[in-house]
Parts: structure tokens; sequence; C-alpha cells
């Protein structure tokens, strides 16, 4: 049996004792109800048209993935892993051409025993660069923290067979004391040293591990020239830390002028095709 549409008597707090305990409580509530109120009218009409469902889905997504990086790192870690893999490929597919060019350098340079190339890659991560690697004269021992890497370093070593990675060291950059004073004939670091702690001490270990006439090879994110840019980089690097340990903001090129190798050639460009927020960068060659 249809009733049809009815009013019901509005219900209002004000008509309830049980919820408004004393007349205090209600002129305080009514006091802060007025005053936000007040305070955002303003806005209220100018972020009537903003996309607030997309807001809250972000929103929700920062909040939930904070939560279960604080309860479970593990899952964190996992996450990050998968992220970062997926974007790997998509990277690899713009930076193709610096990359190629970069890592042509490695022909360059002549093994003392004349057998393979001894090169270090810190923040080896998935293997992102081994395809680039040239054709069977590298062994490449991997410096990174994060262990669970390994699971996709064996898959990318399957199918790049030209590379051979005997060991994986599970540690930071700044500080490779497993690998003697120059043993190395180059050392390599892509998006990685915009992860570390402390850049110029990552630059020391570098030079302390490489022979005398090794390349340290660097294509890295950095801060943009345009003020405007990095300020906004700035805004974001919070975010960019907290979910996937890196900064928007270093001055990378200012870390290797520091670093004391006997000469470097470096070209900061634009990355066409990446997020505006990681796509100023630089490429470089340094030789101890
Ligand atoms: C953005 S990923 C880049 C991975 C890979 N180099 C690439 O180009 O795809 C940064 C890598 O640096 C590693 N990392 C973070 N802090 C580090 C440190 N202090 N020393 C060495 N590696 C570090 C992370 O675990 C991660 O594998």
């Amino acid at each position: 049996m249809s009733v049809g549409a009815f009013r019901i008597s509005p219900i209002s707090p004000t008509h309830g004792t049980l919820l408004m305990p004393s007349s205090s409580t209600s002129t305080f509530g009514t006091f802060v109800r007025e005053t936000v109120s007040n305070l955002i009218a303003p806005f209220r009409k100018e972020y009537k048209n903003w996309p607030w469902t997309e807001i809250a889905v972000v929103s929700v997504a920062c909040v939930g993935s904070y939560t279960i990086y604080k309860l479970s790192p593990v899952l964190y870690q996992r996450f990050y892993m998968y992220s970062t893999a997926q974007y790997v490929s998509e990277y690899n597919k713009v930076l193709r051409a610096h990359k190629e060019k970069l890592f042509s350098q490695l022909e360059t340079i002549k093994s003392s025993n004349s057998a393979k190339l001894n090169v270090v890659e810190i923040g080896v991560g998935s293997g992102a660069n081994f395809p680039f690697y040239p054709r069977d004269i590298i062994e490449v021992v991997g410096v990174d923290p994060n262990r669970e890497w390994e699971s996709y370093l064996t898959d990318t070593l399957k199918k790049n067979r030209h590379v051979t990675c005997p060991e994986l060291l599970v540690g930071n950059a700044e500080n490779i004391s497993v690998i003697r004073e120059s043993q190395v004939d180059a050392v390599v670091s892509t998006l990685t040293l915009s992860c570390v702690k402390d850049v110029d001490q990552v630059c020391q270990e570098v030079r302390r591990i490489l022979k005398p006439g090794g390349l340290f090879l660097y294509l890295e994110n950095i801060r943009s020239e345009n003020i405007i840019i990095a300020l906004i980089q700035a805004l974001f690097t919070p975010f960019y830390k907290l979910f996937y340990g890196m900064s928007l903001i270093r001055s990378i090129p200012e870390n290797i002028e520091r670093a004391k190798f006997t000469e470097f050639s470096q070209q900061l460009f634009y990355a066409n095709g990446i997020t505006f927020l990681m796509a100023p960068h630089v490429v470089g060659i340094a030789k101890k």
C-alpha cells in the first residue's frame, strides 16, 4: 500500500536534551559552527566546481597507502617495487636514446686484465639498465638496500643473458666498504642519487672504488632551474619521499662538481614524456 509523500518533523539536535547536555556546550557548539562557516564562506563559491570526488579518492588512496606503510613495511616494499618496476619500462622508452649513448661509454674502457669489465651499479633495483649494457663484457655488482629486488633481478638477468651479476650487495651506497679501493672499471647510477641519504658521501665512495681512469656514469632527475617548477617540485617532494623514497629537488650537478673527479662532463635536459615533476634531468660522465 502506497502512502505517498509525507513530511517528517525536522530532526534537530536543539530539540533533543540527550544530545545537548548543557546550554554552555550548545552555545560553544553554535559559536564553533558559525566561526567555521564564516571562515569558509568566501571559498565556498570559488571551490564549488573542484573535482571533489577525485580529490577524495586520491586522499583515501594516500591515507590507505600510508597506513599500509606503517602497519606492514613488507607490504609497502612490495607495492614500491611493483610500482617502480612498472614505471621503469615507460621510463626506459622515453630515455632510450640517452641511456644508449651513456652506456656506450663502457665500450671505451679497456679492462686491465682484458677480461670482463667490473661494473658496480648503485641502486640497481630491478636491473632496468641491463638491456643497455654492451654485449658480453660486463660483470655487474648491484648495490641496493632493498633485498626484495632479488627476484626481479633474477627475471631481468634471464632476459639479458649478456650481463652477469655475480653479487647483489645489500646496503647503502654511502658505505660500500666491502669493495676495496680502486677496484672497479665503472660505476653506474640511474634515478638513485635522488633516493640516497647523502649524495656527497656516495660520490666519495664512487671515487674511492673506481680505478684511476674509471668512469662514473649517471642519469638522474634533478631540481628544475625554473623557479616556479622548482617550487612545485618542493611541494610534491614529501609525497615522493613517502611513496618512492625520492627527492625531486636535488642539485646533483653541484654534488658532482664538489666530488673532485679529475674530469667530468654533464648535460641538463628535460625528459619529455614523463611527469613534469621528474622531467628535469642530468646525464653525465665523471672520470677518476
Ligand atoms: C627509483 S629506484 C631506481 C632503480 C634503478 N636504478 C632504475 O633506474 O630503474 C631507486 C633505487 O635506489 C635504491 N636506493 C635507495 N637508497 C639507496 C642507497 N642509500 N644506496 C643505494 N641504493 C639506494 C632503491 O632501493 C631503489 O632500488
